[in-house]
C-alpha cells in the first residue's frame, strides 16, 4: 500500500500511468464535462472552495475531479463502496496531486478512516454518493458543519435519506439533489445502470442471456433500465414490485409481474435494484433453481441477505473473479456475484463514460452554485434542493451538440398559441 501521510492512500501509485491513460480515454467520451471544464479553468469560481468527495473513484470521476480542481477548488476524496475504486485510477489522481483516500477491497473500518482523511481538510463544500460523507459531518463532527456552505448528493438512496434527514429537521446543511435531475436520472439510472448492471453479469458469468428467466426486483428508474436491456438481449425479464403503478408500468412494457416467492422458483438470474434491505432472503434461496445467479445493483450492499445464504451452506468456493458458488445441503448451487455490492461497479467498470458526462456535469454545476450562493452572501435553507430546469435543458443542449444533433425551436407564433387559453378547437 501505498501511504503519504496527509496526502494519500492508494493500492499502488506504480499504476498512476495506466490510471491517467484510462481518465484521458473517458475525457475523449465525455465533451460536456471538457466545455465546462475549459470554461472555468479561466475564471476558477471554485478558489478558495475546499471539497471533500466521497464517491466511486472510476476514470468518470477522475473527470470530474480534475475540473474542479481546475476551477480552483482543493480535493480531497474517498470511494463510496469498498469495492468500485479503480486502483489505477485512484493511484494517478494521488500523483496528481488529490487527496485521495481509496483502494478497492478496503474493509468497513478502512472506508470510515479513508472519509475520516478526507475531512482534514476542513472542507466547505461535501459531494456525495450514497451519504456516508454528510452522515459522518453530522454524527462525528458537528464542530465541521458551521464551515460546510452546503453539499451535493449523487445517487437515489442518499437522497430518500437526506430528505427524511431534512423532514426531521436533522439536516444542518443545504443539500443539491444532483440524483433528480432530469439528466441524471433519466439517463445515467436508466440507461447507465442498464448497460453496467449487464456487463457486470457478464464479465462475472459469461452467461448468455437469451432465453433465461431474468428476475429485475423493483421497477424503479434502475431497475427498468436493466429489465429493458435484459429483454434487449433476449431473457424473459420478470419484474418483483411493491408500489402498483410501477408494477403496471412493468406490465405494460411487456415484463411478467409476479411476487418474489413465485420468481424465486423460476428465476435463472436475479438483480435486485430497489434500495431497501432483504430482498432476497432465506426462503427464496430455498426455492431457487440449481445453477440461480443472483446479484445486487442497488447502493448498498443489504438487498440480498447473505448472513441467511451463508447459514444455509458451509459448501463454498470462489469460481471466478467475483462469482461465489454456494452449494446447499440438497446439491444446488447458487452463486454471488461481487459479494451482493453494486454488480456494475464491483465487476465492471460501472456506467459508461457518455452518461457519466451528464450526471457529473450536474455535480460540477451544483458545486459552483453552491459556492455562487455563499458568495452572493445569502444563504439558503438546511433542506434539500432540486436541480434548476433550465441546468438539465442547458446540459441537454449541451450534450446533443457535442453529438452533433441539431432540433427545432418554436416560433413566437406557437409560444402564443401554447400560452393562449382563449384558444379552443
Ligand atoms: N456510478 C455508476 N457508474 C459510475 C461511474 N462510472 N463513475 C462514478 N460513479 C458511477
Amino acid at each position: 500500500m501505498d501511504f503519504k501521510e496527509g496526502q494519500y492512500k492508494v493500492r499502488n501509485l506504480g499504476l498512476a500511468d495506466e490510471g491517467r491513460k484510462l481518465m484521458d480515454w473517458a475525457e475523449s467520451r465525455m465533451p460536456v464535462m471538457m466545455k465546462l471544464r475549459d470554461k472555468y479553468r479561466e475564471t476558477q469560481p471554485l478558489k478558495g472552495y475546499r471539497i471533500a468527495g466521497c464517491l466511486h473513484v472510476t476514470k468518470e470521476t477522475g473527470v470530474l475531479i480534475r475540473a474542479l480542481r481546475d476551477a480552483g477548488a482543493e480535493v480531497s476524496w474517498s470511494g463510496c463502496n469498498p469495492l468500485s475504486t479503480h486502483d489505477a485510477v485512484a493511484a494517478a489522481l494521488a500523483a496528481e496531486g488529490v487527496l485521495m483516500y481509496a483502494w478497492h477491497g478496503l474493509n468497513t473500518e478502512e472506508f470510515y478512516w479513508c472519509i475520516e482523511q478526507t475531512l482534514l481538510i476542513n472542507p466547505n463544500l461535501t459531494l456525495d454518493d450514497g451519504a456516508d460523507l454528510i452522515f459522518t459531518v453530522h454524527n462525528k463532527h458537528p464542530e465541521m458543519v458551521p464551515n460546510v456552505i452546503g453539499g451535493t448528493e449523487e445517487t437515489t438512496t442518499g437522497v430518500h435519506r437526506l430528505r427524511a434527514m431534512a423532514a426531521d429537521g436533522a439536516l444542518q446543511y443545504p443539500v443539491i439533489a444532483v440524483n433528480d435531475a432530469e439528466t441524471k436520472w433519466d439517463f445515467d439510472n436508466v440507461y447507465g445502470t442498464g448497460q453496467s448492471t449487464l456487463d457486470g453479469i457478464i464479465r462475472a458469468t459469461s452467461v448468455m442471456l437469451a432465453g433465461k428467466n431474468f428476475v429485475v426486483a423493483g421497477y424503479g428508474h434502475c431497475g427498468k433500465g436493466v429489465a429493458l436491456r435484459a429483454k434487449g438481449m433476449g431473457a424473459n425479464v420478470i419484474v418483483t414490485e411493491v408500489k402498483p403503478t410501477a408494477a403496471l408500468k412493468a406490465t405494460l412494457e411487456g415484463m411478467r409481474v409476479m411476487e418474489m416467492d413465485e420468481a424465486a422458483k423460476v428465476g435463472d438470474i436475479f438483480v435486485t435494484a430497489t434500495g431497501i434491505r432483504d430482498i432476497l432472503v432465506k426462503e427464496h434461496f430455498e426455492s431457487m433453481k440449481d445453477g440461480a445467479i443472483i446479484c445486487n445493483t442497488g447502493h448498498y450492499d443489504c438487498e440480498i441477505n447473505i448472513g441467511d445464504l451463508d447459514s444455509l451452506t458451509n459448501n463454498k468456493r470462489t469460481i471466478r473473479d467475483n462469482n461465489e458458488e454456494y452449494t446447499m445441503p440438497d446439491g444446488r448451487r447458487i452463486y454471488l456475484l461481487a459479494q451482493g455490492r453494486l454488480v456494475n461497479l464491483a465487476a465492471a467498470e460501472g456506467h459508461p463514460s457518455e452518461v457519466m458526462d451528464m450526471s457529473f456535469a450536474n455535480q460540477f454545476m451544483s458545486q459552483l452554485r453552491l459556492a455562487e450562493m455563499h458568495k452572493s452572501g445569502n444563504p439558503w435553507d438546511n433542506t434539500v434542493y432540486d436541480i434548476p430546469a433550465e441546468q438539465d435543458q442547458e446540459i441537454a443542449r449541451v450534450k446533443l451538440e457535442t453529438m452533433g444533433i441539431n432540433i427545432d425551436e418554436l416560433s413566437p407564433e406557437q409560444i402564443e398559441y401554447a400560452d393562449d387559453y382563449a384558444a379552443g378547437t
